[in-house]
Formats: structure tokens, C-alpha cells, sequence
């Protein structure tokens, strides 16, 4: 594989970043996800967005502007021959000479990183037909959830417990009331209607949410952006939940209590058709 840091192209084996890296030490830093089909990326425009916002709040410089990151974005699909599957970004506080938790000298440059991931198959994904399970875990994440960081322990902790359950995935709860999956944002189906949680710093705004939603209205779906719990899920007409990486995928089981007959429903497989036929 070839991958990007800080301007140059190089294999993966020769790319190297400094152990005094923020990224490293402090998580200090932020990431976006794209998806890629028929060589093309999906929505490049949301999330080289959110990532300009992400920096900002975390007074942060961007390295490069957003038509440098389209640029490499491409160049790397090309080079890596990427016909199905990501593109990881991710921008870090850079490599002052010491750990310190003071952020450092506005001299020090940013750490630009990104590489391809190919899959095959994304778009025709079997489990797209099958639905997968979740768990329900706590919430402990910090409070900015709004901000794409590269602090993802509590999520990949959230994963391994729904593996050790026998499940694919966690959706978080906080107050009683799921706030979104490990990476992935969360929706329920009740009658017409699809329930997602509204927009505010407990979640990620997720850029696939944002189209997914968008496409659903034009489709005289009825939206509803609230919170809901997971007995409100359990007995839901469908649940799924959407991101970059799994587009739409339906969720058929919830804490071991099967939805809807544990069977994917037709509003998810219909968005997550909707959504790949408009990506392409
Ligand atoms: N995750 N919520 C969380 C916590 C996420 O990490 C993600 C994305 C989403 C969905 O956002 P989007 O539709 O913009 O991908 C929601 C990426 C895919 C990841 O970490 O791999």
C-alpha cells in the first residue's frame, strides 16, 4: 500500500511519524472516514466540512486546504487502485521535542496522515441482508462527541464486550437513551416514521446521517430527530444505524430481544439502496 504523511507518498513499511507525536501521547487529534465506490469518493465535500470544523474546535491549523485533501484523496485511490473502500484521514497537534501537556509553540506543524482501506464488496455487503446485533453499554465517553478525535478506547472497548456477547456491536446509552453506536449513528422505525437522535454535542453528526435523512425526506419518509430507549428499539418496527464504513445496515437484535421478528425491514433495506444508488 501506498500511503500520505506530511506531503510525501511513500509504502506503507517506510512511513514513519515521530514518538512525540500528540496524536500518540494525548489523542490529541482528529480523523475522518470516506467511503469510496466505483473508484469515486462519497460525499468528499461533508467531510472535509465536519473535519474544518473538528480542527476549530480544538484550535488546531489545518495542513493542507480542502482542495490539497481532495487532491490526495485522489491520488491515493489511483495509486492503490481503490475501487470499493476508505479513505482514513487523520490531523494531529504534531511532534513538539518533549511531552507536555500544554499544547505547543504555534511553529510546530501538524501531522497529516492517510492511507486506503480496499473492500471489495462494500456496497453489496451480505450482512446488509441479514442485519446484525447489538448490545446496549454505557456511555462514559467524554462530553464533545461533536468532535471527530482519535480517542476511540471507549468504543473499541464497546465492541470487544458486544463480541464477548456473541453480537457485532454496542449502541451507547446515556440518561436512558441510546446516543449512537461505537461509530455509527442510530434509528429506529416506527410505523412510516424513522426516529433518530437529534444533533448536539452527546453525538457525532454524522455525514451519511445527514444525506441518509435528507434522501428520506425527499422520499416523503417522515422524520422524527428525538432521542429513544432501548425498550422503545426492542419494540420498534426496524432499527439500523448508518456511517462512511456500513452505509445503512439494519440491526435485528437488541439486547438478545429479537426486532421486528429478528428479520432486516424494507425502510432500511430501501434508504440503504437509496443511498448507494446516489453515491455512485
Ligand atoms: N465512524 N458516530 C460515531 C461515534 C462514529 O465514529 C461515526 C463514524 C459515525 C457515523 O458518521 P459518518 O456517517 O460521518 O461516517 C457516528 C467512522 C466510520 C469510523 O470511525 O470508522
Amino acid at each position: 500500500r501506498t500511503v500520505y504523511v506530511n506531503g510525501e507518498y511513500l509504502p506503507e513499511t517506510e512511513a514513519k511519524v515521530s514518538v512525540f507525536d500528540r496524536g500518540f501521547l494525548f489523542a490529541d487529534g482528529v480523523y475522518e472516514v470516506t467511503s469510496v465506490l466505483d473508484g469515486k469518493l462519497v460525499d468528499f465535500d461533508g467531510h472535509a466540512k465536519r473535519l474544518e470544523r473538528s480542527l476549530n474546535e480544538l484550535e488546531m491549523k489545518a495542513p493542507a486546504t480542502s482542495d490539497e485533501l481532495l487532491e490526495i484523496h485522489r491520488e491515493l485511490v489511483a495509486k492503490n487502485g481503490i475501487d470499493e473502500g476508505l479513505v482514513y484521514l487523520q490531523i494531529t497537534r504534531g511532534a513538539p521535542g518533549d511531552r507536555d501537556f500544554a499544547y505547543p509553540a504555534a511553529d510546530v506543524p501538524p501531522t497529516l496522515v492517510l492511507f486506503t482501506q480496499n473492500k471489495p464488496g462494500l456496497a453489496d455487503n451480505p450482512t446488509a441482508k441479514t442485519g446484525i446485533k447489538v448490545i446496549s453499554v454505557p456511555d462514559v465517553r467524554w462530553g464533545r462527541r461533536d468532535i471527530k478525535t482519535v480517542q476511540l478506547l471507549y468504543p473499541s472497548m464497546g465492541k470487544m464486550m458486544a463480541k464477548a456477547a456473541g453480537c457485532d456491536d454496542a449502541w451507547m446509552v446515556e440518561d436512558g437513551k441510546v446516543t449512537e453506536g461505537t461509530s455509527n449513528n442510530a434509528y429506529i422505525v416506527k410505523g412510516n416514521k424513522i426516529i433518530t437522535r437529534e444533533l448536539s454535542t452527546d453525538i457525532l453528526h454524522g455525514i451519511t446521517r445527514a444525506a441518509v435523512l435528507q434522501m428520506a425526506r425527499e422520499a416523503q419518509m417522515e422524520v422524527e430527530e428525538r432521542a429513544f430507549t432501548i425498550d422503545e428499539a426492542q419494540s420498534a418496527d426496524e432499527a439500523f444505524f448508518t456511517s462512511a464504513s456500513a452505509f445503512v445496515m439494519p440491526v435485528v437484535e437488541i439486547d438478545g430481544v429479537p426486532v421486528a421478528g429478528g428479520k432486516p425491514g424494507p425502510i432500511a433495506a430501501r434508504l440503504r439502496e437509496i443511498y448507494i444508488d446516489e453515491s455512485r
